[in-house]
C-alpha cells in the first residue's frame, strides 16, 4: 500500500503494455467500449434479450446446438467449478488426466467436489496417446473424464477426437477446460461429441478475465435436474413439484438447475447477472464470429508460425510436443546464459512495455510464454516482439544473428 495518501485519489493512469503473456491480453477496443455501455436491471426485456443472444452467439461459438449455453460469473475457474461440482455425486470416480498445471486443478476441482478423483500422468510437454486413455479408462472405469483441451501451462494441447470415442464406448461423460483454446483453435463441441465444455474471455477471445461460457448437452441437463433444488426463498408450489430426488449441489452459486432455470423464460432469480461482464462476453463473440471461426483459427496460426520462425532463427529452442502444440501460445527454453530469464522479463516490460510469461511448477524459469491471442495476434506484435527479445536477449548475453528473428517471420508471412 502506497504512504502517500494523495496517490490513493488519482485516476488509474496504466502503462500502456502489449500482454503477449500465457493470457489475460489486450481486450478489444470494441469490448471494452461495450463494457461502458449503461447498465439495465436484470429482468428489464431488453436486458433478457442480451441474454438470449448472448446464448444464441455462444452455441455459435462452441458450435453447439446445445440448448444449455450460457455464462457463470467469475473467471473460467467458475465455469470450471460450476461444470464439476453441478455433475459430479459423493464418490463417483472422476479420472483427470494431468498433463499439466491445470489437470491438477480439475483433479483438487473434482476431488473437492466429494469424487474420489483418480489420475494418469505424462511428461510435461507431451499429450496422452490414446492408448494410454484407452487403458486408465478401462481400469477405472470412471464416470467423468475432466481434461484441458489446451494446457496453457505447457502450450500443449491434446487431441480430443479418439478420447471422446472412448469415452462413449465406455460410457463416460467427458468435461473439457476450454479456457485456453477457445477461439483460437478448432473446438466443434457436437463434432466432437463433448458432454460439458467451459471457457473464459481472457485468451484468444481478447476479453477481460470474469465470465466463463459454457456449454452442455441435453443428456447432462436431464442428469443435474434429478439434483434440482430451488432455494426456499423463491421456492412456488411448481418449483416444488420439480424438485430433484438426487443429492443436493453443495454450491449455491455454482448450482447449474439453478442456472438453467436463471437463463430460461422462467428468469427464476439466483445472482444478478453481471451485466458489463454480460456486455463484455457479447461483443468478444460477436467479434468472433464477424470475423469468421475459421478464419480466426487461421489468424493464430498464421502468426504462431512466424513468431515460432522468428524464434528458431534467433537460436532459441521451442519447448514441448511439435505436433502437439497450441496456436496461441508458445513455449522457449531460456538459454542458460539468462539464469531464470526473471530480469529479462522485467526488462521487456520496463524497456518495451512488453509482458512475456515464463510457467509454474517444473517449468517455472525453464520456459518463457509467449501468447500471440485475439486482439495481440497479428504481424506488427509478433515483429515488435521479435525485435524487443533480441535487443533484450543481447543485454543478457545470448547473441543472436541480427535481425534474423524478424526476417524469418517476414518470411512466413510473405509465403503464407
Ligand atoms: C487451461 C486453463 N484452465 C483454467 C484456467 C483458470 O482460469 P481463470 O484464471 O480465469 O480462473 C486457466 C488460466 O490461465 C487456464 O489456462
Amino acid at each position: 500500500m502506497t504512504d502517500s495518501g494523495t496517490q490513493l485519489f488519482e485516476e488509474l493512469d496504466p502503462q500502456p503494455r502489449l500482454l503477449m503473456g500465457p493470457g489475460p491480453v489486450d481486450v478489444y477496443p470494441r469490448v471494452l467500449r461495450a463494457m461502458s455501455t449503461p447498465l439495465q436491471g436484470q429482468f428489464d426485456p431488453q436486458f433478457t434479450e442480451y441474454m438470449n443472444q448472448v446464448q444464441v452467439l455462444y452455441r455459435q461459438v462452441f458450435e453447439t446446438a446445445n440448448h444449455q449455453t450460457f455464462l457463470v460469473n467469475g473467471t473460467a475457474r467458475a465455469g470450471i467449478e460450476a461444470c464439476l461440482t453441478s455433475i459430479i455425486e459423493k464418490g463417483d470416480t472422476v479420472l483427470a488426466p494431468i498433463y499439466g498445471r491445470f489437470g491438477h486443478l480439475l483433479k483438487e476441482i473434482a476431488m473437492r467436489a466429494g469424487a474420489n478423483a483418480v489420475s494418469i500422468d505424462t511428461e510435461w510437454g507431451q499429450v496422452f496417446t490414446a492408448e494410454q486413455f484407452e487403458e486408465a479408462i478401462a481400469k477405472h472405469k470412471p464416470r467423468l473424464v475432466a481434461i484441458s483441451h489446451g494446457d496453457t501451462s505447457t502450450t500443449m494441447k491434446q487431441p480430443l477426437a479418439e478420447l471422446s470415442a472412448i469415452c462413449k464406448q465406455h460410457d463416460a461423460l467427458l468435461y473439457i477446460d476450454a479456457t485456453a483454446t477457445l477461439g483460437g483453435n478448432a473446438l466443434p463441441v457436437d463434432e466432437l461429441g463433448l458432454d460439458m465444455v467451459s471457457a473464459g474471455l481472457q485468451k484468444c477471445l481478447s476479453g477481460p478475465p470474469g465470465s466463463s461460457p459454457i456449454t452442455f448437452s441435453d443428456a447432462v441437463a436431464e442428469r443435474l435436474l434429478k439434483r434440482k433444488h430451488t432455494e426456499a426463498g423463491i421456492r412456488s408450489a411448481e418449483a416444488e413439484a420439480l424438485e430433484g430426488d438426487g443429492p443436493i449441489i453443495q454450491s449455491n452459486y455454482f448450482d447449474l438447475p439453478m442456472l438453467m432455470d436463471y437463463w430460461s423464460p422462467k428468469r427464476l432469480n439466483h445472482h444478478t447477472e453481471s451485466a458489463s461482464m454480460l456486455y463484455a462476453a457479447r461483443e468478444c463473440a460477436r467479434l468472433l464470429l464477424e470475423e469468421g471461426l475459421t478464419a480466426c483459427q487461421q489468424r493464430h496460426q498464421l502468426t504462431s508460425k512466424a513468431m515460432r520462425a522468428g524464434l528458431e532463427a534467433m537460436g532459441l529452442e521451442l519447448f514441448g510436443d511439435p505436433q502437439n502444440r497450441m496456436d496461441n501460445v508458445t513455449g522457449i527454453f531460456i538459454p542458460e546464459v539468462c539464469g531464470d530469464g526473471a530480469a529479462l522479463r522485467a526488462q521487456m516490460l520496463e524497456d518495451f512495455g512488453i509482458e512475456i510469461g515464463t510457467s509454474f511448477g517444473p517449468l517455472d524459469g525453464k520456459i518463457w510464454r509467449i501468447g500471440t491471442m485475439g486482439y495481440v495476434c497479428h504481424k506488427a506484435n509478433v515483429l515488435r516482439c521479435l525485435s524487443a527479445l533480441e535487443m533484450t536477449l543481447h543485454r543478457n548475453g545470448f547473441k543472436t544473428p541480427q535481425g534474423a528473428g524478424v526476417d524469418a517471420a517476414y518470411q512466413v508471412y510473405n509465403n503464407s
